[in-house]
């Protein structure tokens, strides 16, 4: 034969092997699949807005809304209806301050709607709070501020302590601190320990990046950071991988029960490096830019906007995700119902 071997290998002196013959069928792609997402991996995002009466739909998050105690507690049982195990929740105060003292005030937002989640769904969903001060604090910054106006790592990493007590108090079964202050983790765990709640659990946002991919989020949570500023001082740069297996092998030292990579498509490899270095479960965070993204191409007919989800989360557990956190749990798990 002249030219280049043929494809098909005859004659070549190995078994021709074609790839072609298990992709030939449904049954048997289904059959021979390395991954599949499942309701059983997905944690969906909530967030509640206190002094509101109704619902306020966020433009940037299509499909997604301020809730009130009300409605949030009905979107729960509607995820408990749909299978779906887990939410992780975020709290949008009436009042902010300086020092973001709404974030463990026995009668903030979280704390009362917390309560009442567990009260209408007992333990059929895993209530993950989200324990920052951003939503808090009238600066916007996920922590308190020292006079030079940085964020003062000790000093923010106490108050996350009390965010904890105060969100194990009213009913979270995992806290999940996304701050990114050093030693938060083992702060907290201690914090929780001391008060008996050692049966409360730490979700780390271990790998956490100074994302452009965070814009609809803060319109979801009124965030503005003060002066046009931004979380590169504390939030991991994007340039950089080493320093995510040094966050995450931290985290879990001073006793992360679960820890996250976030955002997740952009930060595939850093999720594989991750899941095939630590022994406890991995978690990604698929964020508001990666979901507002493929909503939008979605609604112009560009793309199908449901495949592109079920793709894109398929490639998140392939690389190692055990657990994703997803604005699309509710539609997938829809979606995966049939
Ligand atoms: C901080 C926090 C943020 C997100 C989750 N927790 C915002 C930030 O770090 O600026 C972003 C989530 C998303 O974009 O979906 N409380």
């Amino acid at each position: 034969m002249e030219g280049p071997r043929s494809w098909t290998a005859a004659g070549a002196g190995f078994p021709e092997r074609r790839l072609r013959r298990l992709r030939r069928t449904p049954a048997l792609r289904r059959l021979v699949a390395e991954t599949r997402v499942t309701v059983d991996d997905l944690v969906a995002p909530l967030f509640v807005r206190e002094g509101i009466s109704e619902p306020v739909p966020i433009s940037s998050l299509p499909g997604q809304s301020q809730q009130t105690v009300g409605s949030l507690v009905l979107e729960a049982k509607r995820l408990v209806s749909l299978g779906v195990p887990g939410l992780v929740l975020f709290g949008v105060p009436e009042r902010k301050d300086a020092r973001g003292s709404g974030a463990w005030d026995r009668d903030g937002i979280v704390q009362v709607a917390l309560s009442e989640l567990r009260n209408a769904v007992g333990d059929e969903l895993v209530l993950i709070a989200d324990l920052c001060l951003d939503e808090y604090t009238d600066h916007g910054h996920c922590g308190v501020l020292a006079p030079d106006g940085t964020v003062d790592n000790d000093a923010t990493v106490d108050r996350y302590g009390a965010v904890a007590l105060a969100q194990a108090a009213a009913g979270a079964d995992i806290v999940a601190p996304s701050g990114m202050m050093d030693g938060q983790v083992g702060a907290i765990r201690a914090a929780l320990d001391g008060a008996g709640h050692d049966q409360v659990a730490i979700l780390a946002y271990a790998a956490k990046y100074a994302s452009a991919l965070y814009g609809p989020f803060r319109d979801a949570v009124d965030v503005t950071i003060v002066g046009g500023g931004d979380r590169r001082a504390y939030q991991q740069d994007p340039a950089n991988r080493r320093e995510a297996l040094a966050e995450v092998a931290l985290d879990v030292a001073e006793g992360a029960d679960l820890v996250m990579v976030k955002p997740a498509l952009a930060y595939l490899d850093i999720l594989a490096a991750v899941a095939a270095t630590v022994d406890v479960p991995v978690a990604a965070y698929q964020v508001s830019g990666e979901y507002a993204m493929v909503k939008a191409a979605g609604e112009r007919g560009w793309i199908d906007g449901d495949a592109v989800a079920l793709e894109q989360l398929t490639a998140i557990k392939r690389a190692g995700a055990d657990l994703i956190l997803t604005y699309f749990a509710a539609e997938v798990a829809g979606q995966l119902h049939g």
